[in-house]
């Protein structure tokens, strides 16, 4: 960050503004009882009219959670934040949100993405705050905070936890996930000892921060800095560098600029900076995650999207990014390659460059003066990791909703294959079989989840990349084609076909397959196929048992009546579209 940051030059808080104008006004400006009692109450708390009043109050949203191993940093964060706003002439609230640490959490965060959006809406409704600061990063919580944002419509601007800083073990970089994966199947395969299993796990989560590949959070975060959420070049900061520290107060400012301007979500997020968004995650080799959440998002923005843009995009915008899991570096690298706005520079003939950004300026302004400084890291377009198609949407008798293939991920024999079905019920299943020396695998096998989706798991977990068989492993086979109804984590790869819809718990085509079945993966043609006459899909459906309903009280019940299908961003049927209102105003 340079003083020349947007949140770096104008310090002149309130000076010749109009409070009247500010949200928060309407809480502590009028006289009568009810404002009264706001402010005798800020006053018990030790604060004077000086300090908030006819001042922009900026929430700190932040997900810091002693169980979120990402975001440990994001209390210091909070100071450095309240430090940029008091400059700017705000005043800072700090409130704590709903935590989702990837690490710990069980079944998935993914269950609870959709209740950290509905907070995040309804706290920015009900509290008389101008603007916030979303602070998050680890996987959901970007989507998730953005998502209520966006229905909130109340300005907001995103500070992204920044990644990892790389770990080394031995003459090995290490990138959290998907090495962990790597190593853990050459533990399985019976060739790395316990004593260096043991190093990397001391050494492979080196400092505070989301992981370091190109996984689900720092894919999430550059979609954020691509919608214009934060402030530029704040993707790939790491997340423990005074870079980062400095990006906290410039952010802090800003926030406060954003609250007089009355900047708010629905002037950023439109048709043309969603595609922007999705040539982003195509461009750097994303998450697949991150489809359901843009896909999300954009219909809380009352933006149509469906899987059919993400496919039409693939086949124009070419893979640049070298980052694992689909390439070599990781995310520090990144960064001083140039970062995001290096690497869209490269596709500014792809981008809607008029789109509005946080800044206040437009997405085109934003990349002006960004350089690529690493040829290998940040790819020419004559030169991609992929060419076109690093991500792609694949259809058939298996999906007539669609399902996922990141493809740059995958071994490239394996794009054209066809193998008789494995089918594992579901993952109880998959765990107590799935090293069987008994196995009925082969290389050319076709391993199925089931009851891995949104409502079927429930809640949508990463079981995507299914674990190759130990037997396999020993032999050297190091992917295979594997199909479910999970994601997988953004960390991972492999020839893992996502996101299958409907899910086989709604009777999904998926419900009907069973072991042995033929199946043929196409990818030039885009194709799934599942290689069973119409007569003998007629029989099965008709012999089919639908499951029995597993939740009948709280959240989950909400979840399960509620949650829809991958291809449709898997959010709250009731939280498409925006609030009613700025704020309830029954008072
Ligand atoms: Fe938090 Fe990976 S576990 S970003």
């Amino acid at each position: 960050m340079n003083n020349s940051q947007p949140g770096a030059s104008d310090l002149s808080g309130g000076v010749g503004r109009d409070p009247k104008l500010l949200r928060s006004w309407r809480w502590f400006g009028p006289d009568d009882l009810r404002s009264f009692g706001h402010r005798s109450r800020l006053k018990g708390m030790g604060f004077d009219d000086v300090d908030y009043r006819d001042r922009p109050i900026i929430g700190l949203l932040n997900t810091w959670s002693d169980l979120n191993t990402c975001h440990s940093h994001f209390r210091e964060r909070a100071q450095e934040l309240r430090r940029g706003i008091l400059q700017a002439g705000g005043f800072p609230v700090e409130v704590p949100v709903m935590s989702l640490g990837e690490m710990l959490m069980k079944p998935t965060t993914m269950l609870y993405r959709n209740l950290l959006a509905m907070e995040t809406e309804e706290v920015l409704r009900c509290h008389p705050l101008d603007a916030a600061v979303l602070m998050g990063g680890c996987d959901k919580t970007v989507p998730a905070m953005i998502m209520g944002a966006i229905s909130a419509d109340v300005p907001v601007i995103f500070l992204p936890a920044g990644p990892m800083l790389k770990a080394r073990w031995k003459n090995e970089t290490l990138g959290s996930g998907s090495d962990a994966w790597k190593y853990w199947a050459e533990r399985c395969a019976g060739n790395l000892c316990d004593s260096d299993w043991n190093d990397i796990e001391n050494c492979i989560a080196r400092s505070a921060g989301t992981c370091m590949t190109m996984g689900t959070a720092s894919t999430m975060a550059c979609i954020a800095e691509t919608l214009g959420f934060t402030l530029p070049g704040a993707s790939s900061i790491p997340a423990v560098v005074a870079e980062h520290c400095r990006l906290a107060v410039a952010t802090g400012r800003r926030a406060v600029e954003i609250a007089w301007e009355n900047l708010r979500p629905s002037q950023l997020v439109t048709a043309q900076s969603i595609d922007n968004a999705i040539t982003t995650l195509l461009t750097i080799g994303g998450s697949t995650n991150a489809i359901v959440h843009v896909l999300a998002m954009a219909r809380r923005a009352g933006v149509p999207l469906t899987l059919d843009r993400f496919d039409e995009l693939s086949e124009q915008v070419p893979v640049l990014a070298d980052l694992r899991p689909s390439g070599r570096f990781l995310m520090e690298d990144f960064h001083h390659a140039g970062g995001l706005s290096a690497l869209l520079l490269r596709l500014k003939d792809r981008l809607n460059l008029d789109c509005l950004t946080i800044s206040g300026c437009t997405l085109g302004k934003q990349l002006e003066g960004s350089e690529v400084l690493n040829d290998e890291i940040i790819r020419t377009r004559d030169n991609p990791l992929w060419p076109t198609g690093g991500t792609c949407v694949l259809r058939g008798n298996l999906a007539p909703d669609g399902c996922v293939l990141k493809t740059v991920a995958a071994e490239k024999r394996l794009l054209t294959h066809r193998g008789p079905a494995l089918v594992f019920d579901n993952y109880a299943q998959l765990k107590a079989q799935i090293n069987s020396p008994d196995l009925p695998v082969t290389a050319d096998t076709v391993l199925i989840l089931r009851s891995a989706g949104p409502l079927g798991a429930p809640g949508f977990p990463e079981w995507g990349m299914l674990p190759i068989p130990q037997k396999l492993l020993a032999a050297g086979v190091r992917d295979m084609v594997r199909i479910s109804d999970a994601r997988m984590s953004g960390t991972s790869y492999g020839t893992c076909i996502l996101h299958v819809s409907p899910e086989s718990h709604l009777g999904g085509p998926l419900a009907l397959v069973v072991t042995g079945d033929e199946i043929e993966l196409n990818v030039p043609e885009r194709r799934l196929s599942w290689l069973v006459s119409d007569e003998e899909v007629a029989r099965r459906r008709a012999a089919y048992q639908p499951p029995a309903v597993r939740f009948d009280r709280g959240y989950q019940q909400m979840f399960s009546r509620h949650v829809t299908q991958a291809n449709e961003g898997c959010d709250f049927d009731f939280l498409h579209g925006k609030s009613p209102g700025a704020e309830p105003d029954i008072f």
